[in-house]
């Protein structure tokens, strides 16, 4: 029994497994298309369009992808050249908006420079803008009747749900104020609303002191994309963690010569934590499940929440 004495006193923290919750999602998911189809209803379709070749687009298009076609949801992607400018990608855009059979349509960020990326944002039909990018779905969204989650936003609340993690009442602390994470998220987690009712603070470039707030988080979420930022003299004993950022370090043990890893310094976060998502296999693949739940519902399989 000796080995019982080396654990003691040594924190373990409970993992936020987004990989495993995002697998029964889908297989959800799947039950539901199989009755809609059974029922009659069309078969969701996602269209992707990515402009230029950036290679983690690339890589997160394709996990999109198979979400899709593990589910059932139809799936096309188009790939347009680098140098695709404004009126060509209006014109291949509102070819998809005019395409009855395609329910959920989006672009995939970032786009090359040229591009105007909020005038890109506006030529998605609200109804197919699966990403909640739009401004008429932004809107919704603030005013508490969101059409569609935002993916990450709200993968991020159904993870920490999942695991009975309210953000209620809980001093929630958002590092990075991007329109994709941190802006959505920190909307949705001060609704009046199921994964809302926290008192969120938002942290960013020109934040003072930043450990002295990341200290008071009970639940802590960067979402900034600098990694392993997050010492572990930055969090208190029991915080819960969300890391969003997806960061590359050159690692020449790795074949493809990299490996991921997120804003967190894990080693030293783990053991003070009560529970983290790690990177990768948290955030990532939730995401891409929210996704495929916006699609369902696009195409008149579930609402908002199921
Ligand atoms: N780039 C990084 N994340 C996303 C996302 O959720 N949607 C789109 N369209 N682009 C992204």
């Amino acid at each position: 029994m000796e080995w019982l004495y080396f654990f003691k006193g040594i924190n373990v923290a409970a993992i936020l497994d987004g990989k495993a919750l995002s697998s029964r999602i889908r297989a959800d998911l799947k039950v539901k298309l199989d009755q809609g189809i059974n029922n009659g209803l069309p078969r969701p379709f996602l269209t992707t369009m990515q402009v230029g070749d950036d290679l983690p687009s690339t890589v997160y298009i394709r996990a999109k992808q198979r979400a899709c076609e593990e589910i059932g949801i139809g799936f096309r992607h188009f790939r347009l050249p680098a140098e695709t400018g404004m009126d060509a990608l209006r014109k291949a855009v509102s070819e998809v908006n005019d395409d009855p059979s395609v329910h959920g349509l989006l672009v995939q960020s970032p786009l090359p420079s040229h591009l105007n990326e909020i005038e890109v944002q506006r030529m998605v039909a609200p109804e197919k803008d699966v990403d909640c990018f739009h401004p008429e779905n932004v809107g919704l969204l603030y005013i508490g009747n969101a059409r569609f989650r935002p993916c990450t936003a709200a993968g991020i609340i159904d993870l920490l749900l999942a695991y009975g993690f309210d953000p209620a009442g809980k001093n929630v602390v958002i590092i990075g104020r991007s329109v994709i994470v941190g802006r959505p998220l920190a909307l949705m987690m001060m609704l009046k609303a199921r994964g809302g009712n926290a008192t969120v603070t938002v942290c960013h470039s020109r934040t003072r002191d930043l450990p002295s707030i990341t200290r008071q988080a009970d639940i802590l979420v960067p979402a900034i994309g600098i990694a392993e930022m997050i010492r572990g003299d930055w969090v208190k004993e029991g915080v819960i963690v969300v890391d969003v950022g997806i960061n590359r370090i050159p690692d020449a043990t790795k074949k493809r010569g990299y490996r991921l890893v997120g804003d967190v310094a894990f080693r030293e976060v783990e053991p003070k934590a009560e529970a983290i998502a790690p990177v990768p296999g948290g955030v990532g693949p939730m995401t891409v499940a929210i996704l495929s739940r916006n699609v369902m519902n696009a195409a008149g399989y579930i609402d908002n929440y199921s």
